[in-house]
């Protein structure tokens, strides 16, 4: 599967993560990476950046792009969760008061239209489900495909998901996911999902592919052979090893040095013998809880 933008261009490999920038801050990281060469911009409607990319589109043209040549990716989320109840949420929980007066597909056009009108623009390049919300993600998924119908949102998939969720989609729907959006690393590699999202031509995009670089959990000593090899930094190595294994990476900086230096890795690939040494640190980490509400995942 090839996603692209509505110009019908390919999407880069390499998108921007957007969280937790705002307003004028975020509009300028957008503008700045649009510079760079970056057309994918991930958000959420919980990340409360959305109106701040809106800025970033309606300024486009002062860079010599328009909406069309990007691609916005955001997500339906639910995360206001009561402070007794920290697991679950407002929207997709069967007992809250909110639920009892709308429907799942209420709910979702009304996060769609507001992460619209807060981004500046009719339509979606990607819109995914933020977490496996129990027992509502087929109601979620079939007013989803609705809306790809309708032309509202050009890709629909899904985050935080593992095979047996996507598994329950498919199975009342018959529609896969084009996108599943989790996170993976040297060190919590995910193969089996991995495999499973390749198989199944849905494109698996990294979230924070560079937290464990930041907290210095990935074994420098161990990968700096390849970092001489290419002249590149433990930072990009991760990333390439995103790519190489199908996966397009989400890092987030708005620093204007690691912004190139994130995107700069597209001049060299690994050999099989690399992706098995930086496969070998896997020990199955995992540093963010994937799903509040689905215990267990
Ligand atoms: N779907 C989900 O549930 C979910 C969950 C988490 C995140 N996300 C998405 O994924 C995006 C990225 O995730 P993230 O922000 O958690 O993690 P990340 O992008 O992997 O890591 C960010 C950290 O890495 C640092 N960094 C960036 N480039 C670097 C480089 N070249 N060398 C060394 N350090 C570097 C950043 O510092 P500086 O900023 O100082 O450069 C920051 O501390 C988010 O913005 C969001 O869009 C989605």
């Amino acid at each position: 599967m090839m996603l692209t933008n509505k110009r019908g261009h390919i999407i880069p490999m390499v998108g921007l993560g957007t969280f937790p920038f705002q307003g004028r801050t975020m509009a300028d990281m957008i503008l700045n990476a649009s510079s760079v060469g970056y057309r994918l911009f991930d958000t959420a409607d919980d990340y409360r950046g959305e109106s701040g990319i809106g800025m970033a589109v309606s300024e486009l043209y002062t860079i010599g792009l328009s909406r069309e040549d990007i691609f916005l990716q955001t997500k339906i989320s639910d995360n206001n969760a009561c402070e007794n109840e920290p697991l679950k949420g407002m929207f997709f929980n069967p007992n809250s008061k909110f639920m009892k007066r709308h429907t799942v597909e209420n709910i979702v056009r009304e996060k769609v239209e507001n992460s619209l009108r807060e981004m500046n623009t009719d339509y979606l390049d990607s819109l995914l489900i933020h977490y496996p919300f129990p027992g509502y993600i087929v109601d979620i998924w079939r007013t989803m495909i609705q809306l790809k119908n309708e032309g509202l949102v050009r890709y629909i998939g899904v985050s935080n998901f593992h095979e047996k969720h996507m598994e329950e989609l498919i199975k009342d729907t018959g529609v896969y996911p084009e996108i599943n959006e989790c996170y993976t690393s040297p060190i919590g590699s995910k193969k089996g999902l991995v495999d499973y999202c390749n198989l199944h031509n849905c494109l698996f995009m990294t979230y924070s592919p560079l937290m464990d670089v930041a907290a210095g959990r990935i074994s420098i000593e161990r990968l700096r052979p390849l970092m001489i090899k290419y002249n590149k930094s433990l930072a990009q190595i991760v990333l390439r090893w995103n790519l190489d294994r199908g996966c397009f990476p989400l890092p987030k900086t708005k620093n204007p040095m690691r912004l190139k230096e994130n995107f700069d890795i597209f001049d060299f690939s690994l050999t099989v013998d690399e992706m098995d040494l930086i496969s070998s640190l896997n020990y199955d980490y995992q540093y963010i809880v994937e799903s509040k509400t689905c215990p267990g995942l």
